[in-house]
This record gives C-alpha cells, structure tokens and sequence, in this order.
C-alpha cells in the first residue's frame, strides 16, 4: 500500500527521506504523481490542494503532518469516509511550551526595550513585574495549550485556561465555554492563544475580547491567523488599552510585504515557527497509524470532524 505525499508547502523532501530510512520497501508518492489513484489508501497531508483527495476512490485516512487539521478540514470536497489524524508529538508540545514561554518572558523583562536602548547606549533599569504577579490565560487546553500553561505555571506565574468544556489542571483556575469567557479575560494580562481553528473559534480575539482584558494586556497568538480580526488588534494597540502582541501565525502566509505587522512597533513577528513538526521525531506514529490501517485496527489521534480537532 502506498503513502501520497500531498504538500504544497512544507518539507517534501525531508518526510520522503524520512519515510524511506525508516522504510526502504515503502512505496513513497508525491502529489500529483499518485500513480494509479485506486492504489491510494494512506495520504501525509499539509495545505492540500483543494479536493486533491476526491481523485483517490479508495483513501481511507490523511493524516496531518501537524498538529492541526483545520488546513484539512477547510476542503469542502473532502470524502466522508475518510479518517482524519493529526500529529501528537512529545518535541512539538515541549517546542510549543518553550516559544510560548519565550515570548511571554521576553515581554515581562522587556528585552526588545533594552536591545533598543542598546542601540542609544542608555543605561536605563526600569521597574519590572515578577512572575507572580502576572496572570496569563490560556486559550484552548488541548495537548498543546495544557502543557504549556502548565509549564508556566512551574515558573511561577498565575495561570489560568479557558476551553469550550470543563477541564480540570493541577494548580490551574478553568474556565468553560461562552458563559466563562469574561471572568477568565478579566484576569488574564497576557492572553495566549492555542485554540484550534474552527468556525466557533475564528475571529475570537477581536475587539470586544480585548476589551474585556486588563489594561496593558499583552497578545501571542501562535493558534492560526483566522482567531485574530486584525484591525482589532491595531486599534486596540494604538488606542493604548493593549500594550503590544507577539505573532507566529497570519491570515495570509508568508505575512505579505506591505502587511502593517511588520512595521508594527508593538508587534513582533515571527513566521510561523513556534513549534514545528519534525518528521524524524513524528514518522513512527505514522507508520503506526498506516500499519493499523492495514491490520484494519482502531487509528490513533483521529481527529472528530465535528468538533474540528
Ligand atoms: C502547525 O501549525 C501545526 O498545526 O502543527
């Protein structure tokens, strides 16, 4: 049975030779070479063209190369038979906890605002928040976004969640669905984005979200472009109420040249690299999920096409 490879973006090469280390025999295809399309069974999927996957009759299961499914589930002509699964991956959590964490320290320290007075050779030591006195909330406590609350709670700052249901962390205030949303905005100084991106998650960090956050509230998404309604979060900055955003992800990627971001002095960007998916680390429950395929048993990290993740 042979893997299709189809990618209009990211890595090609290195899940090819991936694969083929760990499986010399196996019968590695690229998209839109698939070879006789009834023979695919097993797709490696990132950025697909849309409805690529109709061309192949017998397609039982596209895995995502990432941790999310929403660039797979976007395809209005995706067979209903097919099962969806994602990457769940020790590196991408612990990738994920240290950028987040990056960012979050980055800004409490204010090292942007040193590097500059650098440049001026100023010698100004300005007042600083500790850890403990900052609360950060964190949007979406899937794999990725319990892990990383988790981990900032281990350097001391007040950490608290908020998910469509109930969600019970060490150590941890939750907060669930709609009804919640405002208390746990109430509280949150930096707000972390890592919801998936479904039509109930799209544009939630708008304007009216904002302003329900505390004054000098600081932004990192590193969800999806779609969760931010990007004129919101420039008018929010410059009418004062937040003080600046980190973001790893964008509507439109690469962040086209003339994007107002880059030049944004209280936004940072980064090009969607806060946790990528490296396939020797990933491959194994590939294959895992490719050899259940044939051995006609249960897949593992099947995503609900329903819910969205
Ligand atoms: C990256 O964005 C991923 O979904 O893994």
């Amino acid at each position: 049975m042979p893997i299709i490879i189809v990618n209009q973006s990211r890595y090609i090469r290195h899940w090819v030779d991936t694969l083929k280390a760990k499986r010399p025999d196996l019968d590695v295809r690229v998209y839109p070479d698939a070879g006789a399309p009834e023979e695919i069974e097993f797709a490696l999927a990132w950025n697909h063209p849309l409805g690529a996957f109709q061309e192949f009759p017998n397609l039982k299961c596209i895995a995502s190369t990432g941790a999310g499914v929403d660039h797979i589930l976007r395809d209005p002509d995706l067979p209903a038979q097919v099962q969806i699964t994602r990457i769940v991956d020790e590196n991408l959590t612990h990738d994920m906890a240290t950028f987040v964490t990056a960012l979050v320290l980055n800004h409490v320290r204010d090292l942007d605002g040193y590097k500059e007075a650098q440049r001026e050779r100023t010698w100004a030591q300005k007042r600083y928040l500790r850890t403990q006195d900052l609360g950060i909330g964190v949007m979406g406590l899937g794999v990725l976004g319990s892990y990383t609350a988790l981990q900032l709670r281990k350097l001391g700052f007040r950490v608290q969640g908020w998910a469509k249901s109930p969600k019970v962390l060490e150590d941890i205030g939750t907060y669930a669905g709609p009804e919640e949303l405002d208390a746990f905005l109430a509280s949150s100084r930096i707000l972390v984005c890592l919801l998936p991106l479904t039509p109930e998650t799209a544009n939630i960090l708008n304007k009216e979200t904002f302003q329900k956050l505390p004054k000098d509230a600081f932004i990192i998404n590193v969800a999806r472009g779609e969760h931010l309604v990007e004129q919101d979060l420039i008018e929010m900055l410059d009418d004062g109420h937040l003080s600046g955003a980190s973001l790893d992800v964008f509507r439109e990627e690469p962040l086209p040249e003339n994007h107002p971001f880059w030049s944004h002095p209280r936004i940072n960007v980064t090009p969607h690299i806060a946790s990528v998916t490296n396939p020797e680390s990933a491959v194994e429950q590939i294959l895992e999920n490719y050899d259940r395929l044939q051995k006609k048993e249960p897949l593992l990290n099947v995503v609900s096409r329903t819910k969205g993740y």
